[in-house]
């Protein structure tokens, strides 16, 4: 009776293939509703133009700085494209702390901090008198209408700075600058991390025109038709639109698959109400939904002997990194039960079989949801060029995709499944979207010089 209990409720996360196809279709319908002129100021999945209007091409040369904010890792690095016959990128970067307190301060206190780092690392590399153009990703929702300047529409994942919402992010990094008073940079692009993801894989393999993280947060970038974009001037060729998908289900069209478990992970976050699909499906959840599973199951008398632990408690304890390694295929149970002894839960050994099967529940519907994102994706991308047959690239990162043990299986099993159509190749990235982003530096310096 426990054994049935326990599986009715996880039945609630098993989505059927006809649930998957409705959850494409309902991203079909959002896609449209943030593409058009009169549905996009009530949009919940954004799509937000980036004015990158092309994959790069191997011309691209310079020297550029780039930061790379809003995963798990903040990173400053210097990147030297050199164009031509044989084609180089050399990168140098440094990985920086950005304390909790910092993360939800003072924008002020942000971007001093930022700029602080940028510092350290100009020093580190012996350049603080070069001004070199900057390419800043910035992996939150901006709105954008231009290449060097984006106005925060609202903080997503663990951040929540004040003074920044509805400001533009380029000039507060330029006014950080400025207070420094000990160096000059060029601030040329704000890039979305899926962006910076998509321009990177593209200069190894130009069939990508897709970009996607599954990460900390959930999110995805592709090439659409201008035409299309009727919130752009113009309708010639194609831009990149950053999709904002996290927000996908705000307004309620998801509300039949989400559990009460969902709904309690939504409530305890920083943004009630906001990002539900994220919440849903990225690695800064996971664990929550995982968590909360864990409490009702113990408080029903299925688990630790009943009694819920002050860890159990304890908010983000389950991260990414520990639900990899608990569905990981080669532990044995004994060893899933050590990891679980780490975060300080007592377990049996029947305890360890339930938590392994919660977790693998939790991910594969993760999977499989945003699985059936992509699978609306690329089979708009195919419409849009009136295929019948699409081959197409995605580059992707994020720590969810590289260190889960079945996520991205599921993902690419799920996108073939819903989007029959579609041959679409998933390529990781392995650098980053730094060099993306200093690509995209590179192409806004060419236009500025042939504006001048
Ligand atoms: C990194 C990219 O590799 O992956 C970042 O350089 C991106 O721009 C990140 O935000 C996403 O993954 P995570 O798991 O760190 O959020
Ligand atoms: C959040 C952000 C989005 C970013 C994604 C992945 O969803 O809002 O901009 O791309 O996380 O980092």
């Amino acid at each position: 009776d426990q054994t049935r209990q326990i599986a009715q409720t996880l039945a609630e996360f098993r989505l059927s293939k006809a649930q998957l196809l409705e959850v494409k279709k309902r991203m079909r319908t959002e896609i449209e509703n943030g593409l058009g002129k009169k549905t996009h100021d009530s949009a919940t999945v954004k799509m937000l133009p980036t004015y990158v209007r092309s994959t790069p091409d191997g011309t691209e040369n310079g020297d550029f700085l780039a930061l790379d904010l809003g995963g798990t890792n903040f990173r400053v690095l210097l990147v030297k494209i050199r164009s031509g016959k044989r084609r180089t990128v050399e990168m140098h970067n440094k990985i920086y702390a950005i304390p909790i307190e910092v993360m939800q301060g003072t924008g002020e206190e942000l971007f001093d901090h930022i700029v602080y780092c940028i510092s350290d690392f100009l020093d580190y590399m012996g350049m603080k008198s070069a001004r070199l153009p900057l390419g800043f990703t910035f992996s939150f929702p901006c709105h954008q209408k231009s290449l060097d300047a984006g106005i925060l529409v609202n903080w997503t994942k663990g951040f929540k700075c004040t003074d920044c919402e509805g400001e533009d992010v380029v000039e507060l990094l330029r006014e950080g600058i400025k207070r420094k008073e000990e160096f000059d940079l060029d601030v040329v692009a704000v890039v979305n991390d899926t962006v910076g993801t998509m321009m990177t894989c593209a200069y190894e393999e130009p069939t990508c025109e897709v970009g996607l993280i599954a990460g900390t947060g959930s999110n995805a970038c592709y090439m659409e038709e201008m035409r299309n974009i009727e919130t752009v001037e113009g309708n010639e060729g194609r831009m990149c639109v950053n999709m904002e998908w996290g927000a996908f289900g705000d307004n309620g069209c998801l509300d039949d698959i989400r559990t009460q478990y969902d709904r309690a992970v939504d409530e305890n976050s920083l943004n009630e109400g906001k990002q539900r699909y994220e919440k849903m499906c990225s690695g800064m959840y996971l664990g929550e939904i995982v968590r909360n599973i864990l409490i009702d199951l113990t408080k029903r008398g299925f688990l630790f002997r009943g009694k819920i632990s002050e860890t159990l408690k304890t908010r983000g304890i389950f991260e990414t990194k520990f639900l990899s390694q608990i569905e990981s295929d080669r532990l044995a149970l004994l060893q899933v039960r050590a990891i679980l002894q780490q975060l300080g839960l007592d377990s049996t050994c029947d305890d360890s079989i339930i938590v392994k099967e919660v977790c693998s529940t939790v991910s594969r519907r993760a999977a499989q949801i945003c699985g059936a994102g992509m699978a609306g994706v690329v089979d708009k991308i195919r419409e849009n060029r009136a295929l019948d047959h699409l081959d197409v690239t995605v580059g992707v990162d994020g720590t969810l995709y590289k260190l889960h043990p079945h996520f991205s299986r599921i993902f690419h099993q799920t996108v073939k499944e819903l989007a029959p159509k579609c041959n679409v190749n998933f390529l990781l990235s392995e650098d980053g979207s730094g060099k993306g982003a200093a690509l995209i530096t590179a192409v806004g310096c060419r236009q500025r010089e042939q504006e001048a």
